[in-house]
């Protein structure tokens, strides 16, 4: 597709500043989870709530109250439904929305579980809503009616389940039906982190992972892990490799720059999609407005990914707004591409970009 051309190898670069897991990266993160509330930086609010919560569930004996996580991907949700039930003693049941196809495996997850255990639905908002409907009763009542037979003969038979407490943990909570909502007793959502708590976390990862980092080298690469854990441990690990061999072995603000210049990563922490995102709605659509689907067509990614994976930070910083009819770039935006402005551009993205609402 001709449009591309301008982008050249940037297309083909590694989505190193991408959310999502590789496996090589899953063995690594396992090592790198914190274990306790406390050792969990960040989210305050989240972790007094939890805290709260938690000990008073233990006083009285009872199970935890239904947990429902959201937020973009990589800031802690698989690691705070660890924590809880490490917090509260108990179990952990580990599954996925996609991975649950039919009601006998919800059935056999639910059956399974012990007192107070903890059943951790991660991508809740891709369970099928056949099984979503079995969850209802089996959150709010611990039972689940399972059908036998069809026609006249058909009948249900209701099984009753031990108290549990289901974690689910989703990007998208706008996706979730609103009973589903209604019956999680704690709706917590993961922000952003700031460049202050990634640079803590860099440094408690590296002393995990025996790397030597500096004061300086950790906040510059904190400021540039777009607010989210996953990529800050995923560019500690890239940098010491140059560390390694183009440095002494410490990670210092120099080397840092040098590694994530040669990745692509830009001093915001962008990287060749965040940049073709923005450059599109700009060279193409005038600074938007523009449809998220059209957007996405244009460049050839997955709505869902750019909406989910790359819009949070890019709307953190300021660099595009949301308004009802589409994205617009911000001079902000410009500014850091070092693109000019010119008068149809302001027409376009700079009215609109206040002018809306969220869609
Ligand atoms: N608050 C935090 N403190 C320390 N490390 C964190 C924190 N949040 C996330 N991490 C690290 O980031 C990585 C990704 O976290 P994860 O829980 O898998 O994110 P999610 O499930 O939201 O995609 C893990 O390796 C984890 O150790
Ligand atoms: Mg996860």
């Amino acid at each position: 597709m001709a449009i591309y051309e301008d982008f050249g190898e940037e297309y083909i670069a590694e989505r190193l500043a991408s959310t999502e897991q590789n496996e090589e990266e899953s063995e690594v993160e396992v090592s790198l989870r914190p274990q306790t509330l406390d050792d969990f930086t960040g989210q305050t609010a989240v972790k007094e709530q939890l805290r709260i919560a938690i000990d008073a569930a233990k006083i009285r004996g009872e199970a935890l109250e239904h947990v429902l996580l959201f937020g973009p991907p990589g800031l802690g949700k698989t690691t705070l439904s660890q924590i809880i039930a490490n917090e509260m003693g108990t179990n952990i049941q580990i599954t996925s929305g996609p991975a649950i196809e039919k009601s006998g495996d919800l059935l056999a997850l639910l059956t399974n579980l012990s007192t107070g255990d903890v059943l951790f639905i991660d991508e809740i908002h891709r369970l099928p809503k056949t099984l979503v409907e079995m969850l209802y009763s089996a959150m709010e009542d611990k039972v689940v009616d399972i059908f036998i037979g069809s026609g006249p003969s058909a009948r249900s038979i209701r099984m009753s389940l031990k108290s549990f407490t289901l974690i689910g943990a989703t990007t998208r909570a706008g996706q979730l039906s609103q009973p589903l909502r209604a019956r999680f007793g704690h709706v917590l959502r993961l922000d952003l982190y700031t460049p202050e708590e990634l640079s803590q976390i860099i440094k408690r990862s590296a002393g995990i992972l025996n790397i030597e980092i500096d004061d300086d080298g950790a906040m510059e690469l904190a400021s540039r892990s777009r607010g989210t854990p996953r990529i800050a441990n995923r560019l500690l690990r890239r940098v010491r490799d140059y560390a390694q061999i183009k440095g002494d072995g410490t990670i210092n603000k120099e080397i840092t720059k040098y590694a994530l210049q040669k990745l692509d990563i830009d001093s915001l922490g962008l990287d060749s999609i965040d940049r073709r995102m923005l450059t599109t709605i700009i060279k193409f659509y005038g600074g938007g407005p523009v449809g998220m689907n059209t957007l996405a067509a244009t460049i050839g990614e997955e709505a869902i990914t750019l909406e989910d994976v790359y819009e949070p930070y890019l709307l953190q910083i300021g660099f595009i707004s949301r308004t009802t009819r589409g994205r617009c770039c911000t001079y902000l935006a410009y500014e850091h591409l070092g693109i000019p402005m010119n008068k149809d551009d302001k027409k376009n993205g700079q009215i609109s970009a206040f002018d809306g609402e969220d869609i």
